[in-house]
This record gives C-alpha cells, structure tokens and sequence, in this order.
C-alpha cells in the first residue's frame, strides 16, 4: 500500500499547478477554478458526529470550520419545511418506538419506489417535534448513538436563526446550502417546497444573488421554475448521480453533463453537483480511476463543480486508501480529499467538516 506521501504525489499535483487529467482515451488539461475560496459544506451538518439533520450537527460543522450547512428540505402535513434527508423519517427518528404513531406507518410511492415506514407530510409539525432525532447508520457510527434521543427535527426557519447566531458569535459568514428533496413528489401532495423556501429566504434577506446561499436539487425542472417562475435570485446547484436521471425527465444525468448540457445548465444554475466518482471514477478493483472531464466541462461553462459526499470511514474510501479491515474505522479520508480538491473541484459536501478544512490547507500547501 502506498504511504500517504507516495499517495499526495499520485495526486498530481503541487498547489496551482495545472492538472493533466485524463478522461478515458481523452486526455485535458483542467480548467482552473472560477475563483473564490473552495468550499467547505458540511453534510447534513456534521453528520459524522452527531445525528444528521439536527441543530446540534449544523452547529458542530460551523464551529469546525464549515463554510455552508446542508439542510435537506421536505415537508409537514401542515406544510412547514422541515430538515430530513427523505420523507420518511423511521430511519433518523424514535418515530417506531412510539405508540401513538403506530397506526401512522404505511407504504407510499416515492419517486416510482416503494417505500414503507413514517412520512413528515402525516404529521403535523407539532406531532413531529414530540419525535427525537437517532442515528441513521449506527452500525458505522456507534459513537453518534450516545446522542440519540436529544434533538429535535429541526424547520428550515430555525435553521436560518441558528445560521444567524453562529455567523454573530463566529465572526464569519456561515452559508445555508438547502436541497429540495423529492420536489415533485411533494407538489403532487399539495405540499409545494418551493412556496414556503423562496418565502423563507427572502424573510430573512436572503433572496439575492450575493447571499450566502446555494438551493440544490436532483430535478433539474424544479431549479428552473425557481429561477424562472418564483424568481429565487440566489446561486443555484443542479446535483447529478452516476447513473439515471431526475424523476421524469427525458434526460439522464449524463446528458446533462455533457459540454452542451452544461452550456444549457448555465442558463439557470451557477454549478453542479456530482457524486464524487463523476469526477474521479473507481476502477475495477476499487482504487481510484483518472480524472473525468467533468472539472473542465463544467468550469468551461462557468459551472461550479462541488462533489458529494466525502467520508472518513475505510467502507466509502476508495481501496488503496483504507486503514486496515474494519470497514467502520477510519482511512486515509484526507489523502482521498486532498486529491479531489487538486483536480480543481470548488467544494466538497463531507460528513466530517473538520478533515474537509484540514485537507483544503494540505491541498494548498507546497507539494
Ligand atoms: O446534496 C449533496 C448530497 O447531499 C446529495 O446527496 O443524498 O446526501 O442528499 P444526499
Ligand atoms: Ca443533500
């Protein structure tokens, strides 16, 4: 196995250098970024140590260096945004361990999946915030169990008022980056997330093209009736995987990130968000690949790329960067980041804010 200097060189890649990437077949020289600082998003707050979606996880990913806190968004049955990674909330709260709820779990389609369990649009707001937040994958994160049962499901309104009071006792701007999850889904509900973010934004002054914002969707449809229709003027990011595309929409995710696709994305989003391995795919055997074009194409159509989501535990690790067999602990987390930022990316969205920070510092250092 390569030790952690062997792998830094591997990554190309001393600070400000260009990059000769290599699609396959393609070889390219990287874009540079478009400017700015890289960015640094904690997912779902700081989910590697705390249950996600919580105040508690945005707070310690502000305090540990985040630049943006990532609330998902979904919605109450009384259509009060509320920050959840789905709809279903059996899986990141003691709604199962409740009686009183008991006769609430059903199965529902969701984006054409079947899905059974708790849904945010059964319950009241009031309902959901008898609920207490627990850990979605205690089985990687044990140690995040000694919080369950503490916090609240949090409103994307006491989301902003935790970013306000953190920006004031931090002396820095702390950004929001919220997603709209299932946009579609919840419209066919009744339950529209667009209405109550654009309205929640601009309560708190934020609906302007230099807030520290960024709304990102899976459907890129949703993004454009933001900017088109409810006039959201704040940057937008359309999130793509590696497979599939947004619910119901003739394209795929690969069509959209073609060199015309982003020329076209660019009309109305200021950046994409890709899984990670759109931009440095795996090989075969799980190490790291070469370079996409993913960097370059989008930067050449003024798009901001800022891949998800990096973690520190061996299992999400490419192979040469793990630490032994457990596939819980951790590995090399800053050795894989290190190389991502130097392929030019402008943010990274990371369970762990704290490496995230650490490993943007390495990226910049002298090789
Ligand atoms: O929003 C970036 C990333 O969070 C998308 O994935 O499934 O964790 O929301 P997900
Ligand atoms: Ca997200």
């Amino acid at each position: 196995m390569a030790d952690r200097r062997q792998v830094l060189r591997l990554g190309a890649i001393a600070a400000g250098a260009p990059v000769v990437l290599g699609a396959v077949g393609s070889p390219v020289e990287a874009a540079p970024r478009r400017g700015g600082r890289t960015l640094v998003i904690g997912h779902r707050g700081a989910s590697g140590y705390r249950p996600e979606h919580t105040l508690a996880s945005y707070e310690l990913a502000a305090r540990t260096g985040a630049d943006f806190i990532e609330p998902d968004l979904v919605a109450t049955k009384d259509h009060v945004l509320v920050a959840r990674h789905e709809p279903e909330i059996g899986g990141t709260t003691d709604v199962a361990s409740r009686p009183e709820f008991a006769s609430r779990r059903r199965t529902v389609v969701v984006d054409g999946v079947s899905v059974t369990g708790w849904f945010t649009h059964d319950f009241t707001l009031a309902e959901l915030k008898t609920l207490r937040a627990t850990e979605r994958i205690p089985e990687v994160r044990q140690h995040n169990t000694l919080y369950d049962g503490l916090f609240q499901v949090p409103t994307l309104s006491e989301v902003l008022e935790l970013r306000e009071r953190l920006c004031r006792d931090l002396g820095r701007e702390i950004g929001v980056y919220p997603e709209t999850k299932h946009p579609t889904y919840f419209r066919r509900l009744g339950l529209d997330l667009e209405t109550p973010l654009v309205a929640a934004l601009r309560r708190r002054g934020l609906n302007r093209r230099d807030a520290p914002v960024f709304v990102q969707s899976f459907e890129a449809t949703n993004l454009r009736s933001l900017h088109d229709d409810y006039r959201l003027r704040v940057p937008l990011v359309f999130l793509t995987s590696a497979t599939g595309g947004p619910f119901e929409d003739p394209l795929s995710y690969a069509e959209y990130l073609t060199p015309a696709g982003l020329r076209e994305l660019a009309r109305y989003t200021d950046g994409v968000g890709p899984e990670k391995g759109q931009v440095i795919p795996r090989e075969a055997d799980g190490t790291l690949g070469t370079p996409t074009r993913l960097v370059a194409d989008a930067h050449a159509a003024g798009l901001r790329v800022m891949p998800y989501t990096f973690r520190a535990e061996n299992q999400f690790l490419p192979a040469e960067l793990r630490t032994g067999t457990d596939p819980a602990a951790y590995g090399r987390a800053l050795d894989e980041q290190v190389i991502f930022l130097r392929t030019g990316i402008d943010g990274l969205f990371t369970d762990q804010p704290d490496i995230g920070v650490l490993a943007r510092d390495l990226a910049l250092a002298p090789a």
